[in-house]
């Protein structure tokens, strides 16, 4: 009888499994071809797991441009050359405008805040974040004196090095990071604040625990999660400190609150809470608040710091593009004042070099992933509501039919026969369409001023043979992080 009992139980289950494979296997039947993935692991055996982006570039011979891959149990669909990406995030923005959230973020952050979330919260987050951004100096001339002010307290600390060695990713990051302060909690902080130091070191150690071979696995497969908690529990205590601070924050903030006149971020967004205390449906809560903030400390520092660390080697690599640089910044600016916005577009050259780092370093390979908001047909294939999409940035970065040399540091891409700067469409670091980065102008912005400001005051000479210096990534398959190098800095 319990043998009988068993045998019915395991042919529900199993009918229950095949009658959800079916109606799976139904949804997904025109989905675009890609390799057969295995149960459990997906495609990881063609998938290189630190260059994911370079793997899809070889399958693309094979599956064309829209192919689908499995990146262990999860179905994503990958979108490569310019003109795919463009065609999906541009053209048929508001299907493919969804976020997808992996698990492993999920469990950190949940989808609160802008970067995470979706539907009406992502609208109301994105909407208000452009606005009190724009209105605390986003894009403004207010900003731009922030960033002057930062740059000096920059070349300070570089002055202070007095020609020895040194490794400029610190220096780069409490920078970077002052600009985003002075948005959000409308201070900069001294760059030997602990405090200030602790929060730098919590952010840039889950980077690099996220974007390392086990932060890979948990992304791929949540369940080690469990099985190796070690480095999972670290991520999580080094985020529960990072909302402390920021938590800590709001409080100073609203013990100082003044209702007319918002001083930054943090105020607009505890006024806007106060005016919606009344609608049970309000986005506008603490939650939402501490996580917008942890967004927009985390997409603007690494991005940009990283962005400017790896444009320093770049032209200690190719010194003769550096002098080529600092003769323009001589004739446009000389040694007298500080680089203002207004000299960029009178200085091509320093554009170009700064667009070229941008395209050659690319920095998001995979891009950040999006998921289609409704049934979406593209191309003669039907995805589904809610499958993950990669926009592959490195693909449109290194469009053959873009780009005369796309693996070469060429900043000739961006100039014109007479030397004038030209742009170019497929020219996307910071993505397109409706999640398009929404701090795009401010980092523009910062590379400018900083990049300027810096080549004005020193020469950048490495400690090694400049052919020796190596420009591959030490992670590479989310975030491409330069190996870390030291350097002279000698003032002009
Ligand atoms: C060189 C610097 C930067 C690069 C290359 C960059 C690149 C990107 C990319 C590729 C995305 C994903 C877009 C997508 O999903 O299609 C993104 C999103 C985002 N970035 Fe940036 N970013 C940079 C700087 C910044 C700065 C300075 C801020 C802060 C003010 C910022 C805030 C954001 C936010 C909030 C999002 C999420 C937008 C959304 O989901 O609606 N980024 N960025």
């Amino acid at each position: 009888m319990e043998l009988f009992g068993t045998l019915v139980l395991a042919s529900i289950v199993l009918g229950l499994l095949f009658f959800l494979f079916r109606r799976d296997s139904s949804r997904y039947s025109k989905m675009p071809p890609g390799p057969t993935p295995l149960p459990f692991i997906g495609n990881v055996l063609q998938l290189d797991s630190s260059a994911i982006h370079e793997s899809i570039m070889k399958l693309k011979e094979t599956y064309g441009t829209v192919m689908t891959v499995h990146l262990g149990t999860q179905r994503i669909v990958a979108l490569v050359g310019f003109d795919a990406v463009h065609e999906a995030l541009v053209q048929q923005a508001d299907a493919f405008a969804g976020r997808a959230v992996s698990p492993l973020i999920m469990k950190l952050t949940g989808d609160f805040g802008l970067i995470q979330s979706n539907g009406e919260r992502w609208k109301q987050m994105r909407r208000f974040s452009l606005s009190t951004m724009r209105d605390f100096g986003m894009g403004k001339r207010s900003i731009e004196k922030w960033i002057q002010e930062e740059a000096k307290h920059l070349t300070e600390e570089f002055r202070k090095t007095k020609g020895s060695p040194c490794n400029p990713t610190v220096f780069l990051s409490r920078a970077v990071s002052n600009v985003i302060c002075s948005i959000v909690f409308g201070q900069r902080f001294d760059y030997q604040d602990k405090n200030f130091l602790n929060l730098l070191s919590l952010m840039d150690t889950n980077l690099h625990l996220l974007t390392s071979p086990i932060g890979m696995l948990y992304n791929m497969f949540p369940v080690f999660t469990k099985l190796i908690p070690g480095t999972f529990n670290k991520v999580v205590k080094n985020m529960n400190e990072i909302k402390q601070f920021i938590s800590a924050m709001i409080h100073q903030h609203k013990a100082a609150l003044l209702n007319d006149s918002p001083r930054d971020f943090i105020d607009s967004f505890l006024i806007k809470m106060k005016q919606e205390s009344d609608n049970p449906a309000t986005e506008f809560n603490l939650e939402n608040l501490i996580i917008t903030v942890m967004d927009l400390f985390t997409a603007g520092t690494e991005t940009t710091s990283t962005t400017l660390q790896y444009g320093l080697l770049l032209l200690m690599k190719y010194p003769h593009i550096q002098e080529k640089v600092q003769k323009e910044i001589d004739a446009v600016i000389g040694r007298g004042r500080a680089p203002a916005m207004e000299d960029r577009r009178k200085m091509s050259y320093t554009d170009a070099v700064l667009h070229e780092t941008q395209r050659f370093i690319d920095l998001v390979p995979l891009n950040a992933f999006h998921w289609t908001t409704k049934d979406t047909v593209f191309r003669g294939y039907t995805i589904p509501a809610g499958t993950v999409v990669s926009p592959v940035l490195h693909s449109v970065l290194f469009d053959k039919t873009k780009w005369a040399t796309p693996y070469t540091f060429n900043p000739g891409h961006f100039l014109d026969e007479n030397g004038c700067f030209k742009m170019n469409p497929a020219f996307m670091p910071f993505s397109a369409g409706k999640r398009v980065c929404a701090g795009e102008g401010l980092a523009k912005m910062e590379l400018f001023l900083f990049f300027s400001t810096l080549l004005q005051n020193f020469s950048f000479q490495p400690t090694e043979e400049p052919d020796k210096i190596s420009l591959t990534p030490n992670s590479k398959s989310f975030f491409k992080l330069p190996v870390p190098y030291t350097f002279f800095a000698i003032p002009r």
